[in-house]
């Protein structure tokens, strides 16, 4: 079940996030700013397992009409059932619920994103502000990322 993140969840949700980017497949992100931007975040939790916490994404806002998908992951155990999918889909649900036109995502994985609907674009289309996360990512400036987009 996707549900929106608490403020209890914040420790495991920053360790599933920091696995990922230790190994360079998400951006780091320290516990201030998931405090910061709790809202921004979806879990979802297994049914199997005490329901814990087994995957995350979130929702950025970035501008009048536009919003980013990130910090997407799911653990190792949990991942082919789905749940990716659902975390994606429930973030799309909620950028439709703000009015935001569109979502776009940076990834390694365009594959999965293009299976949700998502267009490649050329990075350069998108606005200057979302390159402030950027500047946090040790791959900066020699960035292999896809910008996709998804028009709602
Ligand atoms: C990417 C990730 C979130 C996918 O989660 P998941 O729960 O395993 O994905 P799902 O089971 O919902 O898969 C949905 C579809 O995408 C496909 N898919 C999943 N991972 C994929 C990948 N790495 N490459 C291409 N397609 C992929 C699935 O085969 C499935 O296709 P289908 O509908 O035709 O069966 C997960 O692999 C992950 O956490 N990876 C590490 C972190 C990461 O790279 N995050 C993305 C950064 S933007």
């Amino acid at each position: 079940m996707v549900r929106k993140a608490k403020i209890s969840d914040v420790p495991l949700i920053h360790k599933i996030i920091n696995e990922f980017a230790q190994r360079g497949d998400l951006l780091p992100r320290p516990l201030s700013e998931l405090y910061d931007h709790l809202r921004d975040y979806n879990v979802i939790e297994s049914p199997h397992e005490n329901n814990s916490i087994v995957g995350v994404c979130g929702l950025g806002i970035c501008w009048d009409d536009l919003a980013e998908i990130k910090s997407l992951a799911v653990v190792p155990t949990h991942q082919g059932k789905g749940y990716g999918r659902s975390l994606v889909e429930v973030s799309l649900k909620e950028a439709r619920e703000f009015g935001i036109p569109k979502v776009f995502t940076l990834t390694y994985i365009p594959r999965f994103f293009q299976k949700l609907g998502f267009k490649e674009i050329d990075k350069s289309k998108l606005p200057q502000k979302i390159w402030a996360d950027c500047l946090k990512c040790p791959h900066f400036p020699d960035c292999k990322e896809v910008a996709l987009i998804t028009y709602l």
